[in-house]
């Protein structure tokens, strides 16, 4: 952080001419909601943003090390991605246009299926759910529910999931919780990996009660799970943890939906988090990265017998942002044309992480 050279104390001016006695972020204290939050911890408004450095209106730049909430995996106003969105934004390009088909959903559709999914022989079908992370998790668990005909969900302790009342009823934190504001039913939390510090054998309860009739434990139709839980204190499972679930799953009939919303796009040095354990969920939950640029944008990918939607069964308005397809074809050329990056994430120097 640079010292700071022109920090205001006194009252500031508005464009009409007024002035504030409270100073400049009186207008946010003033009229934004309490439910703001992150603006709490970091009083200063911010101007522009270049990579991991971003700059407030005071003179300060900061090194940004929160990075989007892992939005901005290739950090901020990546050259090349900005440079892709304002031609298209120049040549009277198309941005609003629900999930019709569009030139950039073809791009990103066919890069996305070259760069990510053949190389990794992963056969999914995609899905626009919606413009968030949230909208992806929500509509995994209507499609398990859906597929399965059961209605209970097994989450993890200390799981994140979103804010709608479907992620809600997945993810831990009592106080997001208690802002539903109705019961959150149709869900169990069973331990993360080590949360009883390796003391008791993992899966050995849920094991036991789904295969006892006796148990009154009703099969769940999914387990919901984050590889790297983020939100929840940065916890990694290991991956033979994640390789027993699965095979619990497997050998119950329970999909197994992995949130890599956050943990995805290359955040743990593979493009999906649960690579190294070489599991294949049947559903997986993707948005933040994905856009590359900090753009709205969400997938659900799903193992194609599980497709199982009416048309528009599940829809939305804001499901085909063509800038967010824009940006998110380039940041797939751009890191994921090969191993560069992700190595670069894994250790090697500084350098090939910016390439
Ligand atoms: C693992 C995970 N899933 C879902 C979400 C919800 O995503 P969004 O805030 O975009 O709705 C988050 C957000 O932090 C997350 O970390």
């Amino acid at each position: 952080m640079r010292p700071n050279t022109a920090m205001p104390t006194g009252p500031s001016t508005s464009s009409t001419g007024s002035t504030s006695s409270t100073g400049p972020t009186s207008i946010f204290d003033d009229l934004e909601s309490q439910v703001r939050s992150y603006c709490r911890s970091w009083p200063t408004t911010f101007t522009t943003a270049s990579g991991s450095t971003i700059q407030a209106e005071d003179g300060r730049s900061y090194l940004d090390f929160f990075a989007g909430a892992g939005a901005l995996n290739y950090g901020h106003n990546h050259p090349v991605l900005l440079e892709a969105l304002i031609d298209y934004l120049r040549s009277g390009g198309i941005v609003h246009a629900l999930d019709m088909h569009t030139v950039p959903k073809r791009e990103f559709l066919t890069t996305f299926r070259d760069r990510i999914l053949a190389p990794r022989d992963l056969d999914y079908k995609v899905m626009f759910p919606g413009p968030t992370g949230t909208n992806s998790v929500e509509s995994a668990l209507k499609l398990a529910r859906k597929v399965t005909g059961r209605q209970h969900i097994l989450s993890f302790t200390n799981a994140f999931h979103g804010m709608t009342l479907g992620a809600l009823s997945v993810t831990g934190n009592s106080m997001k919780r208690n802002g539903a504001g109705l019961p959150l039913t149709n869900s169990s939390k069973i331990p993360y990996d080590d949360y009883f510090s390796g003391a008791t054998e993992d899966f050995l309860w849920l094991e036991r009660v789904l295969s006892d009739s006796g148990s009154g434990v009703d099969k769940p139709g999914a387990i919901i799970v984050e590889s790297v839980q983020g939100e929840g204190g940065l916890s990694a499972a290991r991956p033979e943890w994640l390789r027993a679930l699965s095979e619990l799953c497997r050998a119950h009939g329970i999909l197994l939906i992995l949130d890599d919303v956050q943990a995805g796009c290359g955040r743990t040095g593979e493009f999906f988090s649960f690579e190294e354990s070489g599991i294949v969920p049947d559903i997986v939950c993707l948005s933040k990265s994905i856009s590359g640029f900090g753009l709205s944008m969400a997938l659900t990918l799903i193992r194609p017998e599980l497709d199982q939607w009416e048309p528009g069964e599940h829809n939305g308005t804001f499901r085909g942002q063509n800038t967010s397809f824009v940006t998110a074809t380039a940041a797939l050329n751009q890191f994921w044309a090969n191993d560069a990056f992700a190595e670069g994430v894994r250790g090697a120097p500084p350098s090939c992480a910016t390439a």
